[in-house]
């Protein structure tokens, strides 16, 4: 039975990927914060159960040594991250920290303790910045927020560095953004299908927003796991772009959960003062600069064309599917609360 060690395991991407790696009969292994919140609130009882949780996080040498020793994983998806892009700007250090140093104190464990793992890490289209689109991966790094460059810098001397000094064998995931019903509420398109349908419920009456009209390549979270795993499978490391190759604009997708819950919107006005009303004319959606980032990306769109070839991998949910998966999920949750 192989056996798997997923860091940041209680976040989205760590509870798709458990259960596909469940699923294919690994042992799964979690890197799990402490915290007072309750961590697994993502994951459904059965798949829990199955969990062997070792606590610790990124910042813990000793405690990241002791999970490798435990698990004597033979793959490791390191998914720990400060991974808000707008929180990176207030809180860089920190930042940093994780998705820089944290990663360091991974590779080195894994050096010491058990070098023939294979470890994937999160990398991110956040790293490509201000590169025209589409993006792969031979297109340049420009990124733009304390995130993007702690992930690149990552990427740079963990990934590619530990490669090809000491043989690692370590693939770097470029993901476009993912999402799902699971996604943390602050990120844009959980805060939008969240909002609406308590709109459409008669629990809110409006919300906000910062740009409408940044451009991202928006896919399911679901199926890039399945990415992850495919990469570390290979003869030989390499890194992937994972993408859908389509791009929107974070006002379309208002509009696409919109319509999922069947509330036709009307946007008007131009930059801070845009709103979307309602059939009724009622404002639904204002701009409150608070939500603008002091540098945004504005274009990103994946060309995940090696991943298809080399890997088999394509996207199987559509932009429309998201929204509306996400929309109804958020709909359905908020009719059962009492
Ligand atoms: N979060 C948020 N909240 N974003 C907003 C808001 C708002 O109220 N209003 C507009 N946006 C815009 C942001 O400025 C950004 O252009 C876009 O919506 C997407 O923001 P997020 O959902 O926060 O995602 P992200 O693109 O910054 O980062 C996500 O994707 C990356 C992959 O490209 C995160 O998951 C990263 O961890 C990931 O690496």
């Amino acid at each position: 039975m192989k056996k798997a060690l997923i860091t940041g395991l209680t976040g989205q991407d760590g509870s798709y990927l458990s259960e596909l790696l469940l699923k294919k009969g690994y042992d799964v292994y979690g890197l799990v914060r402490r915290s007072s919140n309750e961590p697994f609130i993502r994951f459904p009882d059965s798949v829990r159960k199955q969990i062997k949780v070792v606590y610790g996080n990124l910042r813990d040498t000793g405690a990241i040594e002791r999970a490798i020793q435990e698990a004597m994983p033979d793959e490791i998806y390191n998914l720990a991250a400060q991974s808000d892009v707008g929180l990176s700007f207030r809180i860089p250090e920190a930042t940093i920290e994780i998705d820089y140093y944290g990663v360091g104190r991974l590779v080195n464990a894994v050096l010491k303790v058990k070098p023939d793992t294979r470890v994937y890490q999160a990398s991110t289209s956040e790293m490509f910045g201000k590169t025209n689109p589409p993006q792969n991966e031979d297109s340049p790094f420009q990124p733009v927020s304390p995130y993007g460059e702690a992930k690149l810098k990552a990427h740079e001397d963990f990934v590619k560095g530990y490669r090809e000094r000491y043989g690692l064998y370590i693939c770097s995931g470029f993901l476009f953004n993912h999402e799902s019903p699971r996604r943390g509420e602050h990120f844009v398109t959980r805060k939008i299908t969240l909002s609406l349908a308590k709109i459409k419920l008669g629990l809110q009456d409006s919300f906000e927003l910062g740009n409408l009209g940044a451009h991202r390549d928006w896919g399911f979270a679901g199926d890039y796991v399945e990415a992850m795993w495919k990469m570390l499978q290979q003869k030989k490391p390499e890194d992937f772009v994972i993408a859908t190759g389509v791009s929107h604009t974070v006002r379309e997708f208002v509009d696409a959960a919109a319509k999922a819950l069947g509330l036709k919107l009307t946007f008007e006005g131009r930059g801070i003062d845009e709103v979307a009303r309602d059939k009724k004319g009622r404002i639904v959606l204002r701009v409150n600069p608070v939500f603008y980032r002091p540098n945004d990306v504005d274009a990103l769109r994946g060309d995940a064309s090696k991943a298809q070839k080399i890997l088999g991998w394509k996207p199987k949910t559509s932009f429309e599917d998201l929204a509306k998966m996400m929309a109804q999920s958020d709909l359905k949750e908020l009719s059962r609360k009492p």
